[in-house]
This record gives C-alpha cells, structure tokens and sequence, in this order.
C-alpha cells in the first residue's frame, strides 16, 4: 500500500497499513543513525521548513536531524525570533514562507487544527509535530515503534497512560495508533485530567493506578502540563504524586519486563521518579533515539511526492 497522502495530520486517519509502513521504513533508517558517517544524499535538494509556535527540544532537533542526515536544507522559523512577535498571522507567516517554495513544513501549534488549515493552503507537505490538545502523530510513532523494538508486538499489548490526559495530544495520537494496531490502552488519572468523551477512542478508564500497574505491559507516563492548567484541575503537585506518580515502590507492582515510557519533558519527582525514569525498565531514552529514525521515513515519504 506503501504511503501515498501529501501531509501527516493525525494517527486518526491513518490505515493500519499505512502505520506499518512507516515503523517498517523507519527500522531502515535506524541503521544509518548508527553508522559513523550519518548522512546518505536522499533529499539533497529539498528544503523543509519547522515552523514552531510553541517549545520543543526533542521534535524540533529530532526533525532537523533527520532532515540533514538525508541531505535537504533546513530553516527553523520560531515565534519569538520572527515577525509573528509583530502581529503576523499563521497564515500570512505560510504564505510568505510558501513562496519560498519549500518542499514540506514541519508545524507546531497550541490551536488544535492549525497545521490542518494551513496544509489546505500550500502544495507542500505539512507534518503536524504536535497541535494544542489534538495529535502529536510523530510522537505516537516513535513511541510504537519503541514498543514493537523491545516487546516484539503491539497486537495484544496492554498499555496503561497515566497522568494529564485531558490536555494530552500525545496521549491522543498513541490511543488512536494503539487501538488501530490491536493494544488494549487504558488511561489512568485523576477524573479531572480525563477527558469525558475518551472511551469514545477505545480507550477503558481507571482512577485508581494501583489496579492498572499489575497488567500493564507499557506503562506511558505523562508529563503534567502545568502551562495548560488555567483553571485548578488539581488539589496540588503534591496530591498528584502520592496517588498518580510511578515511583519504584509502585513499580514493584508491575510486571518484571514492563516498559516505562514518557515522551519529554520529564517533571522528575512529580509524575515519574528519577530511579524510575533512569532504571532498568525506562526505554525512555530509546524514544528519543527511534525519533530521529521516524521522522528521517516521514520527510522521506513526503519530501519525495
Ligand atoms: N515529546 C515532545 O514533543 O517533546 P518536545 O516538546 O521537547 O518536542
């Protein structure tokens, strides 16, 4: 079936075949993040674009490493550094870079839906690296193929996301892609941080971690997203540690082979501890790593439409 669309939006669309292929190619492309000369001449004479509204380490370098190690040029456009500090909006900022005839857009953005609308006013490719509380598809990918690495299989997998699922878009394109590809997913938090609507996804719901820990097979712990909290949706950190956060005491609990994931940025002592998040089950390093080998398949399939 291979991969045929011009952008990369969400985990919701895609076939499960689609998926397939990408973690397939995308195992190809590990291969030469591990070789001393990391570069193959691919996209020499393609240009991406990261357009980033929001922070980012791990997508943002990520993206611009994979780029390069194929060879296409790179500009990274950020908030505070361009003229959107000067009122320019999204889509006149697209426009204007559009005409610079840039092959694919890598976007992030705290409006859900924004790289949808723009991809609707460019013929490049737009890749959605993570929008408001909607889908972070690459995330959701690295994060599969993490799994599928160490575990073998994602068919029959029972995965446990813990913590802010409510203002999780990473949450959302891992239930999406998880469900798609036979893992049963249950989310595990405080009901405020539950989205209401979630089992609409595929996902079951439990409040209580002590019930989720023994089953899970991945435990995907999330990062609590203190910048999205307008409103008190939590009594306080401290709260949400004793009853939410996977500590070695908790782990106990859980499988001997369980894998600990976290896409990044980690609040250490609060949602995850540090001997958990640098112990002998945490793959989270690992995610970081299979970032670079996913998005290096992503442009590739789309800068070369
Ligand atoms: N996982 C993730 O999206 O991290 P960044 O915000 O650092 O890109």
């Amino acid at each position: 079936m291979g991969f045929k669309r011009k952008d990369l939006l969400g985990i919701r669309d895609l076939e499960v075949a689609e998926i397939e292929y990408i973690l397939n190619l995308s195992r190809s492309f590990k291969e030469i993040n591990e070789r001393s000369i990391k570069k193959v001449p691919t996209l020499r004479g393609k240009t991406i674009v990261h357009l980033f509204y929001e922070p980012s380490t791990r997508t943002r370098t990520s993206f611009d490493i994979a780029a390069k190690r194929l060879s296409a040029d790179t500009y990274s456009i950020t908030a505070s550094t361009s003229s959107i500090v000067k009122g320019e909006t999204v889509l006149d900022t697209l426009k204007n870079l559009d005409a610079m005839r840039p092959d694919v857009f890598v976007i992030r953005h705290s409006a859900s839906g924004a790289p949808h609308m723009l991809a609707a006013h460019t013929t490049a490719s737009v890749i959605n690296a993570g929008d408001g509380m909607h889908e972070h598809p690459s995330q959701a990918l690295l994060d599969m193929l993490t799994i599928l690495d160490k575990k073998k299989r994602l068919d029959g997998l029972n995965v446990v996301i813990v913590g802010d699922i409510f203002h999780s878009r990473v949450a959302r394109s891992n239930i999406w892609g998880l469900k798609k590809m036979g893992s049963k997913v249950v989310v595990c938090g405080p009901a405020t941080l539950i989205p209401p609507n979630i089992e609409e996804m595929g996902a079951e719901v439990s409040y209580r971690l002590e019930q989720c820990i023994p089953d899970a097979d991945v435990i995907m712990v999330l990062r609590l997203q203190k910048e999205r909290q307008q409103q008190m949706m939590l009594p306080s950190m401290r709260e949400y540690s004793t009853w939410y956060g996977i500590n070695a005491e908790r782990l106990k609990m859980a499988k001997k082979d369980v894998l600990i994931m976290h896409p990044g940025p980690m609040n250490r002592g609060v949602e995850i501890s540090p001997e958990v998040a640098d112990g002998p089950h945490s793959v989270i390093l690992d995610q970081v790593t299979n970032g670079v080998a996913v998005r290096m398949a992503l442009l590739f399939l789309l800068a070369q439409r």
